[in-house]
């Protein structure tokens, strides 16, 4: 048997009814539990079809390393599915990212390089086209997942599918929007289910912060991303990201991270704007790398006082 079995176990993440997150009757709020996966987050599904395609194309030999820039999920998932097919592996992250992430890269073998803080997400990106453009030619391959049509294929034919199997009569999508993957390829699947199912983007406020969700007015726009997909935009603060991260866990005892408090925060917002109907939540990860922020054992006032002071982030 090929060493990899527990790749097989990526995705088919459970779908669950939120009873007492829906601020109406007749509306429905349902999640869909990505930290589940084998690394605890979304990430694995794409990491595993980036890596696949890169291999049916030639891109990828023992010799070749993977380079990739992440803030911290993709990494993860990447550094286990190269594990498991044996390849080496080196990240580029912001120096600012939370300690969990940086020892589960290592505990997966993958080597990290920073990138200034300060530059966020966008200087992790500049940082590894250079090193990219650097090298000579074949010492390293960049699966580059915000520009990787496998990326949103993943959600495509695996989450999205999923959704269908599961709730056929969803009528609301909410995603955080970090790479877009998510969004695009739920989106395009859902839409070929029923054309006027409403699919909604989270992203941070401008100069808010919510690890893993990016504001496009920060000005670059992934190339995967297609906006005209999008039926809105809800625009969160990383206060309204921690309150429904907490209120999960206390509400419904799901433990999951901080994008998916803005998700779940955003979604009882729409909710309230209708009538009736199912709206799906997808939740990107579980609470595991969060921890270090305490932000489930701070009490409410010293939360969104260090929320306003931005001490986390
Ligand atoms: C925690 C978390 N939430 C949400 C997202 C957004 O997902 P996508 O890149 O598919 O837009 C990411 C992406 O990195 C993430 O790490």
């Amino acid at each position: 048997m090929e060493n990899g079995a527990l790749l097989d176990t990526i995705g088919n993440t459970p779908l669950v009814e939120l009873c007492a997150m829906s601020p109406k009757e007749g509306v429905r709020i349902y999640a869909k539990l990505e930290g589940q996966n084998p690394t605890g987050s979304l990430k694995d599904r794409i990491a595993k079809n980036m890596i696949e395609k890169a291999e049916r194309e030639g891109n990828l030999d023992p010799n070749v390393t993977i380079l990739e820039p992440t803030s911290g999920n993709t990494g993860i998932s990447l550094a286990l599915v190269a594990r498991l097919k044996g390849y080496k592996i080196k990240v580029v992250m912001p120096d600012s990212v939370s300690p969990e992430r940086t020892q589960l890269l290592e505990a997966y073998g993958a080597e990290i390089i920073y990138s200034e803080g300060r530059y966020g997400s966008n200087g992790a990106i500049a940082l590894a086209q250079e090193i990219m453009s650097k090298s000579s030619n074949g010492n390293y391959f960049m699966p580059y997942q915000y520009g990787n049509e496998a990326n949103p294929e993943a959600h495509y034919k695996t989450t999205g599918a999923e959704i269908v199997r599961d709730l056929p009569e969803v009528d609301v999508f909410i995603a955080g929007l970090g790479t877009g993957g998510t969004l695009m390829g739920v989106g395009r699947r859902l839409k070929e289910h029923r054309k006027d199912i409403k699919i909604v983007a989270v992203a941070p406020e401008p100069d808010e912060a919510i690890q893993g969700l990016r504001d496009l007015e920060e000005g670059f726009i992934p190339p995967i991303l297609d906006l005209s997909l999008l039926d809105s935009r809800v625009m969160a603060k990383s206060i309204d990201a921690f309150r429904g991260t907490r209120e999960l866990m206390r509400r419904e005892g799901i433990f999951a991270g901080i994008s998916s408090g803005s998700v779940i925060w955003a979604a009882m917002k729409v909710a309230e704007s209708m009538d009736k109907g199912n709206i799906v939540c997808l939740l990107a990860d579980g609470g595991w790398k969060y921890l270090s922020t305490g932000l489930w054992t701070k009490d409410s006032e010293q939360m969104e006082r260090e929320a306003r002071g931005k001490i986390w982030w």
